[in-house]
């Protein structure tokens, strides 16, 4: 069977969600469970966009073992020049290249004319192939472009060396019967006597982004673009999870397979929502909270008797179970460290001690420790390490006057240690004030999100907050994850502050 490339764009165009933005160490995290996801190409980002992008795409280049690695360019030497310095210790490296083609971008952004869009993809493909064996070109915004020019266009690619040509529908402007005859015409009338691969992309601001790429795979894509969760910008990208099911349970009708572990899903959804701070909608097809819950009498009746008559996904087939760690408080390292493998884990050394003290101190609270609560421990973990300030400690004093004191105990960028005390109306005002304190930066406090990670009254609790830099308008969102939400909120307070803080640094050194 015919296979289809999954391409993931989590890192870069999902990371244009607004108030996301992943640490190295996150991105990291996430390109390795996307290469246990079973993903064929992972766009790390947009080497020269910044300096943290540019160092990101070059670590993952350098740990990624199967999956190939792409970077983002403009067509501009430039870029290509960075997107190269980047990826030359990838095994399998990739440049995904782009101009737009619409009337509208070409006249108001780019202020070339077609002919001058028509050079540019000559000359530089051709100045990216000298460095590049694989070399994908994007016609930014195809599906609001002229038809006929469209088709210049990527034959201009092609003759100059790109053998997959992704098809952008940028602003989600397209629907599955246009978007699939866009596949067929250009897949009919691009001449090349190599194998060229063509490639979808689709925003969902109509709703449409996963029907637009199965609409483009029925009709000879064999690459789709997209990110975990739908991440991206505006109202997201192509959700891949669902376009993996889709192809499996619908394999029927697409009679095309791929690369994708399914069991992975779940955990592969968990880790990016906790990591972009973006909370998976209950109703969100696939890796919902709700998708295997049957609510109305009929359904249930029916599901009881046979699950096939409302349950066309398994949720074992996404990797979603139930089961609790048959762990306790007096279990060892070792049934630890097996349980963390079954779970896709593999934690370096100091990570598993680490990860193991966290266990043990959950294990004296909590009695009924599940699989969600040890992604959980380990989502945090990894969170919490990724910032330059560690959480060490909080004290606080309630009086019921309403003037509550916290103390909270850091270790800085450069490991000093920080005490910082306040006072609030509340405990967690007074937790955050001291915590601004620390960080000395006018930000706004957008929103405040407490969930349960599991069900009872012993669970750990997730606390989500976006916040928003007064000075640049940036929107960040941080996850803090605790047993005690007082300890979360901290965590998710101070991750925040310490990103925009990183964000500001960054745009003073450009
Ligand atoms: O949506 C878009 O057009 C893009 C391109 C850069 C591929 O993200
Ligand atoms: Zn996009």
């Amino acid at each position: 069977m015919e296979k289809i490339q999954f391409f993931d764009t989590t890192l870069r165009d999902g990371e244009q969600t607004p108030g996301v933005s992943f640490s190295t160490k996150e991105k990291i995290a996430i390109a390795l469970q996307l290469e246990k996801w079973g993903v064929d190409v992972i766009e790390a980002g947009f080497p020269a966009s910044s300096n943290e992008s540019f160092k990101a795409v070059q670590e993952i280049a350098r740990v990624a073992t199967k999956l190939s690695v792409t970077g983002l360019a403009r067509l501009v030497k430039g870029d290509i020049d960075k997107a190269y310095e980047a990826l030359k210790d990838a095994i399998h490296p990739q440049i995904h290249v782009f101009i737009a083609t619409s009337p509208v971008h070409m006249e108001y952004k780019l202020k070339m004319t077609p002919d001058e869009v028509l050079a540019s993809i000559s000359e530089h493909i051709s100045y990216a192939r000298e460095k590049f064996e694989v070399v994908q070109f994007s016609p930014e915004d195809a599906t609001r472009s002229e038809k006929g020019f469209l088709l210049q266009a990527v034959q201009a690619a092609v003759d100059a060396g790109a053998s997959i040509i992704n098809v952008p529908d940028t602003v989600g402007y397209s629907n599955p019967e246009e978007y699939g005859a866009l596949f067929k015409y250009l897949i009919n009338h691009v001449k090349s006597d190599r194998e060229i691969i063509y490639s979808s992309h689709c925003h969902d601001d109509l709703g449409m982004a996963t029907a637009n790429a199965l609409a483009a795979i029925k009709n000879g894509s064999r690459r789709v673009e997209g990110t975990i969760n739908g991440l991206g910008e505006r109202a997201g990208n192509t959700a891949l999870e669902e376009v993996a099911v889709a192809l499996k349970i619908r394999q029927d009708y697409y009679q095309l397979s791929s690369n994708i572990t399914l069991e992975e899903t779940k955990n592969t959804s968990d880790l990016i929502s906790r990591f972009a701070g973006v909370a998976v909608p209950k109703n969100k097809a696939v890796v919902g909270g709700n998708a295997f819950a049957h609510e109305s009498g009929i359904h249930q009746d029916g599901f009881l008797k046979n699950p096939n008559t409302y349950e066309i996904i398994t949720p074992e087939m996404v990797g979603v179970s139930h089961s609790t760690l048959p762990l306790g408080k007096l279990s060892g390292r070792h049934a630890f460290n097996e349980k963390l493998k079954s779970l896709g884990f593999e934690l370096e050394e100091n990570d598993l001690k680490e990860a193991f003290i966290r266990f043990k101190a959950l294990a004296d609270k909590k009695n009924d420790i599940s699989d969600t609560d040890i992604r959980a421990l380990i989502a945090g973990q990894t969170s919490e390490q990724s910032d330059d300030y560690v959480f060490k400690s909080l004290d606080l004093t309630y009086h019921s006057n309403n003037q509550q004191t916290a103390t909270i105990y850091l270790d800085g960028v450069a490991g000093n240690e920080i005490t910082q005390s306040a006072k609030g109306r509340g405990s967690v005002e007074a937790i955050f004030s001291a915590i601004g304190q620390v960080f000395k930066q006018a930000v706004i406090l957008k929103s405040y999100e407490i969930a349960a990670i599991t069900s009872g009254i012993d669970s750990q609790a997730e606390v989500r907050v976006s916040v928003e830099d007064s000075e640049t308008g940036e929107i960040v969102n941080a996850v803090g994850i605790d047993y005690d939400i007082l300890k979360a909120s901290a965590l998710a307070y101070m991750n925040a502050n310490a990103v925009i803080q990183k964000v500001r640094e960054r745009q003073t050194n450009q």
